[in-house]
């Protein structure tokens, strides 16, 4: 395939969407690769599964610098030799300011170039624990669910908002720990975010306003 997507996908942990992806990608069907890794974290088991499947990783510690702004010139001044179309944000636990937003959509033609995943619906729940807000374990939650649902958007400047683009739904089962809950939402996870990624790179997502029109 001629064209594929360029994709830099945006970590801090463990890596595991990252992995999805960068499976997803190792078919010549798939219409996006990995062109970059980019971690804030250092220590990111993430950018460990990057370096084995060949992927630049760059690590960028948050911490070298005085604000978020920085941060991202950074980020922005060392992605830009890999020519990334759009920035895919997996398990990346940091607000985004303006100048990843800008740099992304410009990247992108105009269009929002940022895609985040999230394990809970974005309109009930946003922060780094979604799966212990499904179990009413987080402080924000009115108590056990009966579902989360993993929630892919695009970015926008708040944290986990911005215009939906598809949702999958993991039951609560009665007896779920935190363990049970986190790895199959995980599965459902992995899913979900490579077919995201294939429909924004086919160009069947379109922002409508505050809406998400799909092209079938
Ligand atoms: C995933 O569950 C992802 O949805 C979540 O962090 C985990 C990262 O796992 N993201 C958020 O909570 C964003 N608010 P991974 O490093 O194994 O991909």
């Amino acid at each position: 395939m001629a064209d594929k997507l360029r994709l830099a996908v945006f970590v801090s942990g463990g890596g595991s969407n990252l992995q999805a992806i960068m499976d997803a990608c190792a078919s010549d069907s798939f219409p996006a690769r990995v062109v970059a890794v980019v971690s804030n974290n250092p220590h990111a088991f993430a950018i460990e599964r990057a370096k084995k499947a060949n992927v630049p990783a760059l690590v960028i510690d948050h911490k070298d610098f005085a604000s978020r702004q920085e941060h991202e010139r950074e980020i922005v001044r060392q992605l830009r030799p890999f020519k990334p179309d759009m920035g895919v944000l997996a398990g990346y636990m940091r607000i985004v300011t303006p100048v990843l937003l800008d740099y992304f959509r410009a990247a992108n033609n105009d269009r929002p170039g940022l895609l985040n995943i999230h394990p809970a619906d974005t309109r009930q729940y946003q922060g780094a624990h979604g799966y212990e807000f499904a179990l009413g374990m987080d402080g924000q939650s009115p108590g056990r669910l009966d579902e989360t649902k993993i929630t892919v958007h695009f970015v926008d400047a708040g944290m986990d908002t911005g215009p939906v683009i598809k949702q999958a739904m993991v039951r609560v089962l009665p007896d779920d720990t935190l363990e049970d809950l986190k790895s199959r939402g995980l599965e459902v996870e992995h899913e979900l975010y490579p077919e995201v990624i294939a429909m924004v790179a086919q160009g069947r997502v379109r922002v409508v306003g505050s809406d998400v029109e799909i092209i079938n």
